[in-house]
Parts: structure tokens; sequence; C-alpha cells
């Protein structure tokens, strides 16, 4: 890419923005306009999408930014830049991830403390289910719960649902930038399977609407009734995808999957349930006829799902930095397991919220954890009886890792060193000999794939060097 393209580009770029501002500003004064009429009028469906403030233009500036890095990346791919676009794809995306992520869990925390700590019982109005008092940033804030609806609907009604959708959107992007587009050295591990970046794609994408299906299929029986069963259940059959995800994919795409499984179930219950289930009300109330508490009730249901999903996403969203969950033989059993043990914690805290009474609730999750950390304990081999000379080490490491972990590497997919990691020298490798321990002998993840082909009694030997103190004279 020469200087004058880069150019050219920019200045179409911003030509977009301007336009995107323009068309942006045109849409939503319009959609003011068409909010003024509407009060008695049908609604837009547009209109009701983005009539928050600039909702049209931050739509236009995404659909920019997204087209500008769809464009760059075809400019670049196949060129040594590649690797560098990626790596701020995947910088951007995941920071709007996180933050849109923060942004849905913490109301979803705090309308869940809400619901679990109002008070029912003391001085309530007519019609009113709860109220609570609060204090934070330097002011005082009183809430009212209403049993059904208030009589009229207010004109500003706030809604809680673009935390959910975007996080899904960024979420899905995500995984297309690391996963999907890198398929062959993230998703696919042909010791597992020996499968096609499309083949992979498709196999992960299908997995997910498959399990959306079922789940929601499940939540329109009558077993969604009874809790227990239902938590039983649910348990079960996303275990079971776990273990389908880790005989198809590489360990860590597998996690991933299963964490973007609950993620689409939590988002699905908020586009297809819950906003549908609200705007029903919301329409019903200002049609003057009664409101359907069932809506309300089922709308709840998975609110109330969601909200016991949220601490196994947000571990599988972190696992990928632990080798010895997603590393471990028996992979799909340990993530089952934390995310039963975080389930329960999450339960504690909603019983705790609500002041009722949970001695053994916290101690159990607390003991299910515990139990995961000795499960996962390496086994650190048997004794080694000659003294192993760094040379040998070294040039193993040479060998077997270098072609990515170095300054400069020489491999197809990574002009820089994955996560900075380099062994240029021997003091680079004595100071990560702990790491090397964890990822050459104990997991077995390293080298990645195995592309380079290192052979068990090379792991044997690098064991019994860091055993023998990692010395490098
Ligand atoms: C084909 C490329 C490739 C080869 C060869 C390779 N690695 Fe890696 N390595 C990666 C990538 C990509 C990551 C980052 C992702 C991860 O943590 O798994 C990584 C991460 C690591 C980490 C974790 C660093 C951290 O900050 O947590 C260690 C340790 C490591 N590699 C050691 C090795 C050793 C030792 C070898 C040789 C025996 C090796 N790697 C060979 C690609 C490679």
């Amino acid at each position: 890419m020469t200087f004058f393209t880069i150019a050219v580009f920019l200045f179409f770029f911003i030509l977009v923005l301007i336009l995107a501002d323009q068309l942006g500003k045109f849409l939503w004064s319009t959609g003011k306009q068409n909010e003024a009429k509407e009060l008695d009028g049908p609604r837009h469906k547009i209109g009701d999408l983005l009539s928050n403030t600039g909702g049209y233009t931050y739509l236009m500036l995404g659909l920019a930014v997204l087209g500008l890095m769809v464009f760059l990346y075809s400019q670049l791919a196949g060129s040594p830049y590649e690797g560098h676009i990626k790596e701020w794809m995947n910088l951007l995306v995941r920071w709007v991830h996180i933050t849109f992520g923060i942004a849905w869990i913490g109301t979803s925390f705090y309308f869940v403390f809400l619901e679990n700590s109002l008070n029912r019982t003391k001085g309530l109005r007519d019609g009113i289910a709860g109220n609570l008092w609060s204090v934070h940033g330097g002011g005082f804030y009183y809430i009212e719960k209403y049993k059904v609806a208030p009589e009229k609907i207010p004109e500003e009604l706030h809604w809680f649902k673009y935390e959910a959708y975007f996080t899904w959107l960024s979420g899905f992007l995500l995984l297309c930038v690391v996963y999907y587009l890198n398929a062959n050295s993230y998703l696919i591990d042909k010791q597992v399977m020996d499968l096609s970046p499309s083949q992979g794609v498709a196999i992960g994408i299908g997995m997910l609407i498959l399990g959306w299906l079922l789940y929601d299929l499940v939540c329109k029986t009558p077993i969604v009734k009874n809790g227990m069963l239902f938590a039983i259940l649910g348990f079960l059959v996303v275990t079971g995808f776990a273990w389908a995800f880790t005989q198809v994919f590489a360990p860590r795409a597998a996690y991933i999957h299963v964490g973007a499984l609950l993620g689409t179930f939590m988002a699905g219950n908020v586009f297809f349930v819950i906003i549908p289930a609200q705007k029903a009300m919301v329409n019903a109330a200002i049609a003057g006829k009664e409101v359907d508490a069932r809506l309300g009730q089922h709308a709840r249901l998975r609110s109330f799902h969601n909200n016991y999903m949220t601490l196994p996403v947000l571990f599988i969203m972190i696992s990928n930095h632990f080798p010895s969950t997603f590393g471990h033989e028996y992979n799909w059993l340990i993530l089952a397991a934390i995310s039963l043990a975080s389930a329960i914690f999450k339960h504690f805290l909603n019983i705790i919220e609500s002041g009722r009474y949970a001695a053994w609730v916290f101690p159990i999750a607390a003991m299910m954890m515990m139990s995961i950390v000795f499960m996962t304990a390496p086994d650190t081999g048997g004794k080694c009886d000659s003294k192993i000379a760094f040379s040998r080490v070294y040039n193993i490491i040479n060998e077997r890792c270098t072609t990515c972990h170095s300054s400069r590497p020489t491999d197809k997919v990574w002009s820089a060193p994955p996560n900075g990691v380099v062994y240029d020298t021997p003091e680079d490798i004595q100071k990560m000999s702990e790491k090397i321990m964890q990822r050459v002998v104990i997991t077995k993840n390293m080298p990645q794939n195995n592309q380079t082909g290192m052979t068990e009694e090379e792991r044997e030997l690098v064991r019994c060097w860091i055993m023998q103190g990692a010395k490098i004279e």
C-alpha cells in the first residue's frame, strides 16, 4: 500500500463520516417529528429502534468503521501488514465488546439487586409492588416498582436493550476476527479433528443456532416451570455442548464457543422474549387494555436464566488466559464444574441481597472451586537422573519455538512475537521457564497445535532442565 492509496482512502473515509453525520442528523430530526405526530398514531418501527439521541449517526458511523475494517483487511490480506491490521481489529473490537458487556452485566446486576432488595412491606402506595431508597454519586434516589404497569405510560420511558444487542454483535465480530479469520491457527486443531476453515466456521455458527433453538424450545414447554428440573436439564445440555465443542475444535476455541452459546441465549432472551414482551405490555397499557401479567412473568423468567448465566460467561471470556482450564485432558468437565460453582455463587448473592439466610451456599461454591484447583494440579513427572546441559534445551527452543517467539518471527501467521514472548537469548528463556513448564510440559499446548513437531523426549528434556533449576551456564 502506497502513501497515495492511504491518502485517497482517508479522504473517502472522512467523506463517508461527514455524509453519515449529515444523514444521521436528518433522520434523527425526522424521527423526532414522527415521534411528535405518533403519540396517537401507529409507531414507526425504525423510528422506535433508533430514536435515541444521535442513534442514526452512531449506526452510520458504526457501518462506516465496519466498512473501513473490511476494506483495509481486503487490501492488506497476504501482505506483511495482515498480522498488524488483525491485531488492531482484535484490540478495537475487544475493547468495544468489553465496554458494552460491562454496561449490560452492570445494569443487569443492578436490576437484579433492585428486585431482590425492594422494600415490599412498609408504607406502599396503591398499585406499588415495592420501593427502594439509595444514595450514589452524591445524590439520593427513590425508586418504585409497579405491580403491573402505571395507569398512564410516561412519555420518557428508558429501555435497556442496546447494551445486550451490541455486546452480542461485537462479541460475534470478535469471534470472527480472532477465531474465524485465523481458523487454521486458532479454531482448528488437526489432532482434534481435521477440518477446513469453512467447515469449522459452519460448525461453530451452526451449533450456536441449534443451541438457541433447543433452549428456546425447552423454555416453551412446562419443564420451565420446574426451576430445579430445568436447571439440571439445562446444565446437562450445555455440558453436552461443551463436550461436543471439544471434540471438533482446538480447546480454547471450544471454550469460547460455549461462552458464545451462553451469550447467545442471554442476548436472544433479551431480543426475542424480554423486549417484545415489554413492548406488548406498553402497547396494551397505551391502548387502555388490561396488561397480560403472564407476559411480564415469562420475561422475568428469561431474565432469571440470564442472571445465572452471567458468571459462567464471564469465566469463559477470561478462560483463554488459563491453560490449566482449557488445556486439561477433561477440559469440558472443568468448564462444567467451574460454571456450576459460579452459578451457585450467584445464587448466594441473590439470596443475601433479598435478606434471606444462606449459611451453606457460599461454602459449597468455594469448596467446589477448591476441589477444581486440586483436580487440575499438574503431574510433575518422575525424577530426573542425569544433568541436562542448557545447550540441548537452547537447541530445542531454537528449533521448535523461535519461528514464532522471536523479535523477527519467520512464521507465516505471526509477524510479531505472540504475546510479546521472545526466546532470542538464554536469559529470555530462563526468565520464562515457569511459563514454559506450564505450556510445554503440563498442558502441552505449546508449540501452538504442535506446528513445529516437538517430540515427547524434547518435552521431557525441557522438564528436567527446569526441575534442575533452569540454569543457563
Ligand atoms: C506457531 C507459532 C508458535 C510456536 C511455534 C510456539 N508458540 Fe508459544 N505462543 C504462540 C501464540 C499464538 C501464543 C499466544 C496465545 C497463547 O497464549 O496460547 C503463544 C504463547 C506462548 C506462551 C504464553 C505467554 C504468556 O504471556 O502467557 C508461552 C510460555 C509460549 N507460547 C511458549 C512457547 C514455547 C516454549 C514454544 C516452543 C516449544 C512455543 N511457544 C512455540 C505461538 C507459538
